[in-house]
């Protein structure tokens, strides 16, 4: 069903012309996939960092896209995005041949913020400026800061005026209050006077299936950049458990869906996208916070190996990106509240993480002071259980640890001088209007290229005139309204529900302005003159008559998810099954959307013609459906999730509340007797490609962690279909038994760019000592094996290739090659030194044997070994 591409070529192709800046000569690029679009509307051409760069769109507030032949780093590129709504809108842009550029607005507060960074105090600086202040502190003043405020106790209700949590300022010292809000799909809208004043973003589990860096780091900026604006100096944000129950009413707000390596990549470009607008990041829920039913009471029994090898990473990547600050969670740790675990906070976090900010508990999560476990902060404060009479009664050491921690995170991001205002006085800011086109615009963008396409038998989409003269649009999520809330509380009504745009809990997001799936494609088929016919009730019977009119049916599904709550089960809403079999009975190719919070279970995936996945796309998603489904993107997402085949394929939440993860490493892809639907880290697109030989070698060609990177992988790429697309090359490594995992582990990707047609990019893939490594508490902690061969693929099981990688300074410590009772003493005594030095490289910052470290750091080179304060 696709067009002939010749036909395409001689009607249509846009031909460009960039003038390179330092050439001062003219060169032309194809511009596709949107010069093979008849209805391209727009299009400009500006620069960023002397490299010329086009951006299209098709029509008024759709997203734009943009592409160069330079490289450009892709946060300016994506910023250029942001603020492409430029002059292009004028008469003669939309000609079939521009012989010159419309010029760029100058750019926007988001790219000249994107450009430069504020550069943050080193947290040995903040410190030293942090212990000047305590020291004229009084007690009541130092709880001041270790307790929150803005609550109402009796009615668990949020006070006018004041963000989700706050600290009182201490004015004479020059203290800020802290300004906190929840953060899940954008600044929580949580006032009615505040609805239509902030973007609701792509989920975090939206931002997951990009597995793109640069589109998070982006996708942050933009975010810090409203919670700035709204007068916040604190994120609550980013959401990273590594999903263990399919069925977790939060794991749409969890940005390393089922990986920890993803999630670590992910988490550290979100951390540093907040942190770089000067707003603290505040990473959670920590730790093993992985199902909602019984989360208050039931206790998550885990052992070290399972917890650093699985669930830690993402934390870890948290950390040594700079996080200010750590959310303990509401459920037990081996039997102790998370939020008094002194195991968990003070020895895995502080210590061996290296984590030097402060802890705050989940709102109502500290059952009591727990200064000593490791616990800074309390939130709310509506327990009056860190009062300055229960403080008073402490040891004086704990009171101050826990002030200075609070007091170095303040100045780090010099609070005292950048917050704009104190609860209760805070409505202006949170009234303020921070979204704008350029956001919404963006957030599109990220929708579509969080797509992922399951399946496209026999080519059905895109859909062009060419090919489609009528399509049905029918399904209960086509034109669903969005849920508000209205201000309710924790724990009052239905505050758990969702839409299927955001999910719903603390991180819901009203979108006020959102384009439903039917808006957006009936809007854009109506421009190719494209009949679109859609039923006139949601019974099975009007949908088969209005499919019996259509050329392609196009059923547009969801479910929703909120926090408190398990999903019930991992079905579509509204008898979504039973309406996609009642169609693909008459034999139309039928396209089946889904708008979900996680894993869903597909029975009929066999029947229907192409399945595409969106999880919570924010308030553009019928935009982010319609460019796919038109080709005007081609779909780039990655599943960071398996789609399993049926329930019993993932684990299911514990009505126990005693919860042994007796499964160990073997969640998702990782448990060989779990059968996908769809594997992790699939995704399809309009275009097909072929992998060069593999190479191992060189890190220091073209890697941009290459000072970091212990080994590297070389290959090129090449697009061998008709279409341009990207690819997520990714790389599995199979670890030696004593790891014990039974499957490749994913542990370094990387996303292309746009590759044309018969073009091929050079792609490297790096692995730092970390990610070549398992931890084994049995031993010496992490262990670098002396070998490991990479798996690499297009999905967990499309594996196209393997490398073997000789690890450099690995092995000597791989027990299995170490005949103990044959090495003379000398030896075991040299290879103890190693296995120091290594473990002192691999736990940077670490607080604990210092000077051991500095002696055997295997690297050679300097580790920033800071002193914990206290
Ligand atoms: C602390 O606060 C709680 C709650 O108000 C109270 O029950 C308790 O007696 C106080 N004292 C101590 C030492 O915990
Ligand atoms: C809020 O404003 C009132 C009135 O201007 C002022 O008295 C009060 O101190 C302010 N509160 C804070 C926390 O700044
Ligand atoms: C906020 O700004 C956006 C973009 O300029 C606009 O669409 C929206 O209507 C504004 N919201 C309010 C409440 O004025
Ligand atoms: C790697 O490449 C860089 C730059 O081309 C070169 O300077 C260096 O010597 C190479 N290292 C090795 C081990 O080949
Ligand atoms: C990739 O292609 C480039 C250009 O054709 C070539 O120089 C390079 O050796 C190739 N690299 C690999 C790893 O095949």
């Amino acid at each position: 069903m696709t067009v002939g591409k010749g036909s395409l070529l001689m009607a249509s192709r846009l031909r460009i012309f960039l003038v390179l800046g330092s050439l001062w000569g003219s060169q032309s690029f194809d511009l596709d996939p949107c010069s093979s679009k008849p209805g391209a509307q727009s299009a400009c051409v500006g620069q960023v960092g002397g490299s010329a760069v086009a951006c299209w769109t098709r029509s008024v507030g759709v997203s734009w896209a943009c592409w160069s032949a330079a490289s450009v780093p892709a946060w300016a590129f994506n910023a250029l995005r942001a603020n492409a709504a430029c002059q292009s809108m004028t008469d003669g842009l939309g000609q079939r041949s521009f012989g010159g550029a419309c010029t760029f607005l100058p750019p926007g507060p988001r790219l000249a913020a994107a450009a430069l960074p504020p550069t943050l105090r080193s947290w040995a600086e903040s410190y030293q400026l942090a212990a000047v202040t305590l020291q004229q502190m009084t007690l009541e003043e130092k709880q001041q800061i270790l307790h929150g405020i803005g609550w109402d106790g009796p009615t668990f209700a949020l006070l006018p005026g004041y963000y989700v949590g706050n600290t009182l300022p201490v004015p004479r010292l020059g203290l800020p209050s802290l300004n906190m809000q929840d953060a899940a799909d954008g600044f929580r809208l949580y006032w009615h006077d505040m609805l239509d004043t902030g973007t609701c973003w792509p989920s975090l589990l939206a931002m997951a299936a990009t597995w793109d860096q640069d589109a998070v780091r982006d996708f942050a900026v933009a975010l810090g950049e409203e919670f700035a604006g709204k007068g916040a100096n604190a994120i609550l944000g980013p959401s990273v458990n590594v999903h263990r129950v399919a069925r977790n009413g939060r794991n749409f707000e969890y940005i390393s869906g089922e990986d920890p390596h993803l999630g670590a990549k992910l988490t550290t470009a979100y951390v540093e996208g907040v942190q770089s607008q000067g707003v603290f990041a505040v990473v959670k829920h920590f730790a093993f916070n992985e199902q909602e039913t019984n989360r208050n009471t039931q206790s998550s029994n885990v052992d070290q190996k399972t917890a650093w090898n699985l669930y830690y990473p993402p934390f870890q990547a948290a950390v040594d990106a700079g996080v200010a600050a750590f959310m303990c969670s509401y459920n037990k740790v081996n039997g102790v509240y998370a939020c008094s675990n002194g195991d968990l906070l003070n020895r895995d976090l502080k210590q061996r993480m290296g984590f030097q900010g402060f802890v705050q508990s989940d709102w109502w999560a500290a059952h009591e002071i727990s200064l000593g476990q490791g616990l800074d902060q309390e939130m709310p404060g509506t327990q009056n259980l860190w009062s300055v009479e229960n403080l008073s009664a402490q040891n004086p050491q704990l009171v101050d640890d826990a002030a200075r921690r609070v007091l170095a995170v303040m100045y780090k991001f010099d609070l005292p001088d950048t917050t704009k205002c104190a609860p209760m006085n805070c409505s202006a800011y949170l009234r303020a209007n921070v979204t704008s086109a350029a956001h919404r615009s963006l957030s599109g963008s990220l929708a579509a290229e969080s797509v992922v396409m399951l399946k496209n038998s026999d080519s059905v989409l895109p859909l062009s005139a060419a090919n489609v003269k009528t399509i049905a649009i029918i399904g209960s999520a086509a034109a669903a309204p969005v849920y508000d809330p209205d201000g309710q509380g924790q724990g009052q009504g239905d505050w758990w529900r969702g839409d299927y745009y955001s999910g719903g809990g603390s991180g819901h997001v009203v979108a006020s302005g959102v384009v439903t799936p039917l808006d957006g494609i009936r809007r854009q088929a109506q421009e190719l003159g494209i009949k679109v016919v859609v039923p006139l009730d949601s019974s099975v019977a009007e949908a088969l008559n209005v499919a019996y009119l259509a050329d392609v049916v196009i059923v547009v599904t969801g479910t929703t998810a909120g926090e408190s709550r398990d999903r019930e089960s991992l079905h579509l809403d509204d008898g979504a099954d039973d309406l996609i079999a009642a169609v693909v009975k008459q034999g139309k190719p039928t396209v089946v959307l889904m708008q979900v919070p996680g894993a869903i279970v597909m029975p009929w995936r066999d029947s229907v013609a192409a399945i595409l996945v969106l999880f919570f796309g924010g308030e553009e998603t019928g935009n982010a459906w319609a460019s796919v489904l038109f080709g005007d993107r081609a779909p780039t997402g990655r599943l960071p999730l398996m789609m399993p085949e049926s329930e019993a394929d993932t684990i299911p939440p514990s009505s126990s509340l005693s919860v042994p993860y007796t499964e160990g490493l073997k969640t998702s892809y990782r448990n060989p007797l779990f059968k996908a639907a769809f594997p992790f880290g699939h995704g399809l697109t309009y275009t097909s490609f072929e992998y060069g030989a593999a190479e191992g070698g060189n890190c220091s060609v073209g890697a941009p962690e290459a000072s970091e990177a212990l080994q590297c992988i070389h290959l090129n790429v090449s697009n061998t279909g008709s279409r341009p697309g990207r690819t997520v090359v990714q790389a599995y490594v199979e670890l030696p038994p004593e790891a014990g995992y039974e499957t490749p582990v994913l542990r370094s990707f990387q996303k292309t760019g746009i590759i044309m047609p018969g073009s091929s990019q050079h792609i490297l893939l790096s692995f730092s000592a970390r990610e070549l490594s398992f931890y084994d508490p049995g031993i010496t902690g992490w262990q670098l094996p002396a070998t490991v061969t990479a798996h690499i693929g297009e999905s967990s099981q499309d594996i196209r290739q393997k490398v073997l990688l000789k690890v450099p300074g690995g092995g000597i410590i791989h027990p299995a090659e170490v005949p103990g009772f044959l090495l003379p003493a000398a030896l075991i005594v040299l290879a103890i030194a190693l296995i120091a030095g290594l473990v002192c490289g691999l736990q940077k910052r670490s607080s604990q044997g210092q000077g051991a470290c500095s002696a055997f750091d295997s690297t050679g080179s300097e580790v920033e070994m800071l002193p914990l304060q206290h």
